[in-house]
């Protein structure tokens, strides 16, 4: 597979600290970005992150053996310490030890012990955040790239803030690479987020829509349907997670309150199947390519971004697309590549 070289702009700093081409991650998302979706990711000359929250360690361990067998280039594991079982968060830190894994991707409350522990075994951590503060405690604890998430990303949504006045925000705080994350799906918004500073993009939304992703077509045509304002910012789906936490999804009889009767039932109602799992209603599980069932009152994550998103591609295709887009904007922008 033929990586399209970036102009030079477009090679930052963390493109060497990452191993990678080009200065764009896959966002970790759990069940959605797999071994098929990161390993497609690396070849294309991304930066490919395998999304595990809260998965078992048998398939952690699998999901890195088959990527390894699709492509040598570094790669990461998301975890979301504060949304799993304390024994399971160390079973699963005891696996990415095991296999060597090179980059842990780490979201939500910042667990500054578990930060200090993975570094000092060797594992280097990038921390998605929704503000400097929490930025600073995880650079404090060693974190040594960090993601700043606006308020405009698809999936759980950690603060307040914009992408925007969160990159002008943090990058001068910052003695860090910063990737920006929330918004962007395109070559102009990364463009735009590298004029705040940022080194890089770490992309949910544009993913999902690839071919690769392990997202029900439903999901995915939903997403590259929609415009910004098709997007709601809601605590609806907290089933199985530890707190109701705010999530940005398409809008749907869930977030039209049309079950709001049955939020605080105390039977689960089962709406679907897959992974060989029910799925409840409510619950944080978006809809899987093998999903059956009530598949659009399911958690239908979707950054703003979506907007940017007409077609599904491969992510091959997306990457370019993004490349090729930046690099014309940056010519029109200033004259010189
Ligand atoms: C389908 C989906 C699932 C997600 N799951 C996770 C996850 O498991 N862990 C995580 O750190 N972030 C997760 N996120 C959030 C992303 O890391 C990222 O912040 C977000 O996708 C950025 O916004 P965008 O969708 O506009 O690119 C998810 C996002 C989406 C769209």
């Amino acid at each position: 597979m033929a990586v399209v070289t970036p102009p030079p702009a477009l090679r930052t700093p963390l493109c060497d600290h990452l191993g990678c081409a080009f200065p764009i991650l896959l966002a970790g998302m759990g069940g959605v970005a797999r071994h098929r979706l990161a390993a497609a990711v690396c070849r294309a000359g991304g930066f490919g992150v395998l999304g595990m929250v809260r998965e078992p360690v048998e398939r952690i361990s699998a999901e890195v053996d088959a990527l390894r067998r699709l492509t040598d280039k570094p790669f990461a594991i998301n975890l979301i310490p504060a949304a799993t079982e304390n024994a399971q968060l160390h079973q699963q830190v005891r696996t990415c030890l095991t296999l060597q894994v090179p980059f842990v991707v780490l979201f939500w409350d910042v667990d500054t012990a578990l930060v200090r522990h993975l570094v000092s075994e060797g594992i280097r951590v990038i921390h998605q955040v929704g503000s400097t503060w929490d930025a600073e405690l995880a650079i404090d604890a060693g974190a040594e790239i960090i993601i700043a998430q606006g308020w405009e990303a698809g999936g759980h949504v950690r603060g307040h803030i914009g992408t925007l006045s969160l990159l002008a925000e943090l990058v001068p705080a910052c003695p860090v690479p910063v990737v920006a994350s929330g918004g962007l799906a395109n070559g102009r918004s990364l463009v735009a987020a590298l004029a705040l500073g940022a080194q890089g993009a770490s992309l949910g939304s544009a993913f999902l829509a690839t071919e690769e992703a392990n997202a029900h077509a439903h999901h995915q045509q939903r997403l590259i349907q929609a415009r910004a304002d098709d997007t709601v910012h809601c605590r609806h789906f907290s089933r199985n997670w530890h707190e109701p936490a705010p999530v940005r999804v398409l809008r749907n009889r869930v977030t039209r309150g049309e079950y709001d009767d049955l939020r605080h039932a105390d039977i689960s109602e089962i709406i679907g199947e897959q992974d060989g799992q029910p799925v409840y209603l409510f619950s944080t599980d978006s809809p899987l390519a093998d999903a059956r069932g009530e598949l659009d009152d399911m958690a239908l994550y979707a950054g703003q971004s979506c907007g940017q998103l007409h077609q599904i591609l491969t992510a091959e295709q997306r990457l370019n697309r993004i490349i090729e887009e930046a690099a014309e904007t940056l010519t029109r922008l200033t004259g010189n590549p």
